[in-house]
């Protein structure tokens, strides 16, 4: 697969088939993705690796959490309090079109609920990875994590991987950092819900459009 191909295929991923996914394509797709760049070489990410049980725990204590309405303590804030446009539309159009995709009515409370909560049940994922920073680096850090997981993307989807990166996890930071045993000196940026595609998955329809380059770019001199 090239380099092109990869990114315009690649694509959110919320459904799995029980496949496995093999430790030794995990720890390829972290030596690829060490090769980030980041500012003066921090490599500032430290990555959790979850399957099996530990998985199995987080997910229920995360689901549990969500269900019952514990607070949510976010390490950082990823939106805005209030929207405005393009953004407040842009948002709408894609929690709508994962809706559309799942065949969830918008005015089905429950419906939305349940495609909701499936995030904290890491779609059924078979393996995540969990991304940590450490607190006491600056904003520019931030810029190197975002490298980092597109590359992560990238990599999965050559090796065949469908992935669902999310920071709807990181509203219970507290849970994932017990679970994994990692210090509150890193804060909890998302979690990468990763397996091979259930193809026959209707979120999994889902195609999100772009911008077309001159809404977004201009060009000088
Ligand atoms: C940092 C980040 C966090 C995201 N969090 C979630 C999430 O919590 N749940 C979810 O279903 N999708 C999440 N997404 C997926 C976006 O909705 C998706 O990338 C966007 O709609 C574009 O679609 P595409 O990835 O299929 O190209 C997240 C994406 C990014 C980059």
């Amino acid at each position: 697969m090239d380099l092109f191909q990869a990114i315009e295929g690649r694509r959110s991923v919320r459904g799995f088939s029980e496949r496995s996914v093999s430790r030794q394509i995990l720890t390829a797709i972290l030596q690829c993705a060490r090769w980030s760049p980041s500012g003066v070489n921090l490599q500032p990410w430290r990555i959790e690796v979850v399957q099996g049980e530990t998985l199995r725990t987080l997910a229920e204590r995360l689901t549990e959490a969500a269900e019952s309405g514990v607070p949510k303590n976010p390490d950082y804030q990823y939106h805005p309090n209030t929207w405005k446009e393009p953004y407040r539309g842009r948002r709408r159009d894609c929690g709508y079109g994962l809706l559309h995709a799942m065949g969830i009515d918008q005015g089905d409370g429950d419906g939305r609920k349940r495609a909701w909560l499936a995030n904290y049940s890491f779609f059924n994922a078979p393996a995540v990875m969990l991304l940590f920073m450490d607190r006491s680096l600056g904003q520019g850090a931030w810029m190197d994590m975002g490298m980092f997981v597109q590359t992560i993307l990238l990599t999965a989807h050559a090796y065949g991987l469908g992935v669902c990166p999310q920071a709807s996890t990181a509203e219970y930071p507290d849970i994932v950092r017990q679970v994994v045993h990692v210090d509150r000196q890193y804060l909890f940026l998302c979690s990468l819900a990763m397996g091979y595609a259930d193809h026959a998955a209707p979120a999994n329809t889902l195609r999100t459009t772009r911008l077309e380059v001159e809404a977004f770019a201009r060009f000088h001199g």
